[in-house]
């Protein structure tokens, strides 16, 4: 049996270095220094080298664990437990000048998530949760909102950037949730998005298109906060599906009514 509560506490702190390294590097960034993995895509030399501290941090931490990252910097696969990472999420931000952005760590134990860190590097929010412990932000206790309406909530999503195919279905979402909330917000970071329906800011959140390693830690904070992480359609699987509806779990329903009217 490992300890979960300790481990994370270590974990939090190396995904702090790692942001601060971030922030470092922000503050003189040449953005001619950037390269497309494929359309609207943007990766630089700070993913990569933020991703390779991490790895090698982790791997100190709990040596038999493997990878899934976002920069493939490391091939290891565990056999019981696997990290999650996405050295920099908000990399569009981070190359524009934008704030937004976030060091996310996550850890599956046979397949189950069982631990989460989001690091919003501007900020200084260190959020973490893991199985049963409940959800942290710098130390403190976080929950889910509790609006049980539309007219009195904040909702997140992620507009589509390279795959155009379901556009005019997510607009159709759009132009519903718009008219009925407070409002709809892209901030640029699906970390940060979950970090923030998990502490009460957002009601709810969606998108499409991810990959794991963008929302694994978010998912674990938004579950342990007392909300509820789906696909879609309502089920646990939200990997394979690329799709995310997360929120307090008094609007997830509703959201997802929402959405299923043009995602079938
Ligand atoms: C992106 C961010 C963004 C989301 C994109 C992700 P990246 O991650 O999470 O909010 O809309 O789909 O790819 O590329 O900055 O790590
Ligand atoms: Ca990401
Ligand atoms: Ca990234």
């Amino acid at each position: 049996m490992i300890d979960l509560k300790h481990l994370i506490y270590d974990v939090a702190d190396l995904a702090k270095e790692t942001g601060a390294f971030i922030r470092k590097e922000g503050e003189a960034f040449d953005s001619t220094r950037i390269e497309y993995k494929g359309l609207n895509n943007l990766v630089s030399y700070v993913d990569k080298t933020a991703e390779e501290r991490i790895v090698a941090g982790l791997s100190k931490l709990l040596p038999e664990a493997g990878f899934i990252t976002e920069e493939e910097t490391i091939n290891k696969t565990g056999e019981v437990f696997n990290w999650i990472v996405d050295p920099l999420d908000g990399t569009t931000n981070f190359i524009h000048g934008l704030p937004t952005y976030s060091v996310s760590i996550a850890l599956e134990q046979d397949g189950e998530l069982v631990a989460g860190v989001v690091y919003e590097v501007n900020r200084d929010e260190c959020f973490y949760a893991w199985k049963e412990g409940g959800a942290y932000l710098n130390g403190r206790p976080i929950k889910v909102s509790s609006n049980k309406e539309f007219s009195q909530s904040l909702i997140a999503t992620g507009f589509p950037y390279y795959d155009f195919t379901l556009l005019e279905k997510y607009i159709n979402v759009f132009r519903e949730l718009t008219k009925v909330c407070h409002g709809v917000r892209r901030v640029g970071s699906a970390a940060v998005d979950l970090a923030y329906v998990a502490c009460g800011r957002y009601d709810a959140y969606f998108e499409y298109n991810l990959n794991s390693y963008d929302i694994a830690a978010g998912i674990v904070l938004v579950r342990e906060a007392g909300g509820a992480a789906t696909n879609f359609s309502g089920g646990p699987e939200t990997f394979n599906t690329r799709e995310i509806l997360a929120g307090n779990g008094l609007l997830n329903v509703k959201l997802q009514e929402v959405i299923s009217q043009y995602f079938v």
